[in-house]
């Protein structure tokens, strides 16, 4: 006969983040917030992509936002470009800061070797496929395995860090005058300031696609527990065990 009362849960306490993590993540956050609503706000009063080094109003566009509902004249009314370059400029160089004081800090200690590159056992075929099904079934580590990231969690950890977020640096460089001034090889690189300014959207796009997907595994793994040790660097684990154990 099945008795419930005979499982056991018991709590305790893992030390899970370090404090440069979890001050760099919150400064990581309102930079985040910023420079996207300031990106919106210049993006608004030019509401059109172009490809390679010439663009402007009536000229072959590859994304015009008039063709999802919102005309030029509607997105610039909405938009603040002088808001916008304010405060995207100051967080900008906020966000490099704080990257590269959270990459020089991490790459000196090893545990962050051990913490975010994934073993080769953790690459297989058969482990990637088995966490792929628990993230489509929204199933949630339990135990001890909360205590370190899944493959999947350090892949795109490892693809924001080293090529979502400098890719948004290098392109955001070959935008900004007072940089190509002293190296226009920046531009060439690209192609084309219209290009890098192109590819700093859709980087945009992709880095919105990570946040989301990362806040619903945060609300799938339990927010309480999760923005907690976020905050304090302490994470409950809950391991069940048969009474009597
Ligand atoms: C996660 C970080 C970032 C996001 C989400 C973001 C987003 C955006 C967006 C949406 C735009 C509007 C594109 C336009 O219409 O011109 C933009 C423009 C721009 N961004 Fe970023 N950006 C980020 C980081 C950076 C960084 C780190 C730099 C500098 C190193 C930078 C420099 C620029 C520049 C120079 C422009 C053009 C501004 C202008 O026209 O005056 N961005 N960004």
């Amino acid at each position: 006969m099945e008795n419930d009362s005979a499982i056991q849960q018991t709590r305790h306490w893992v030390h899970r983040h370090s404090y440069n993590a979890r001050i760099s993540h919150w400064i990581n956050v309102l930079c985040f917030v910023y420079l996207l609503l300031s990106g919106l706000m210049m993006f608004l009063q030019f509401p059109e992509l172009y490809w390679g080094k010439v663009g402007f109003q009536g000229y072959d566009a590859v994304f015009k936002l008039s063709d999802w509902g919102l005309s030029w004249e509607e997105a610039d009314a909405l938009g603040n470009r002088r808001w916008g370059r304010n405060y995207h400029y100051l967080f900008a160089w906020v966000f490099v800061i704080n990257g590269l004081i959270f990459l020089g800090w991490n790459l000196w200690q090893k545990r962050f070797y051990s913490k975010m590159l994934p073993s080769r056992e953790e690459l297989s075929r058969k482990h990637l496929i088995a966490d792929m099904k628990n993230h489509i079934q929204f199933r949630a580590p339990t135990g001890t395995a909360t205590r370190q990231y899944s493959v999947l969690q350090k892949i795109s950890y490892l693809i924001v860090l080293f090529v979502l977020f400098p890719f948004m640096i290098v392109s955001g460089l070959a935008q900004t005058p007072a940089f190509t001034a002293i190296s226009p090889e920046l531009i060439d690189l690209f192609g084309g300031r219209q290009t890098a300014r192109t590819l700093h959207v859709v980087c945009t796009v992709l880095l919105l696609l990570f946040v989301v997907i990362h806040l619903i595994e945060v609300f799938i793994a339990g927010v309480v527990n999760q923005v907690r040790s976020m905050i304090t660097g302490k994470y409950a684990v809950l391991t069940q065990s048969a009474e009597g154990d």
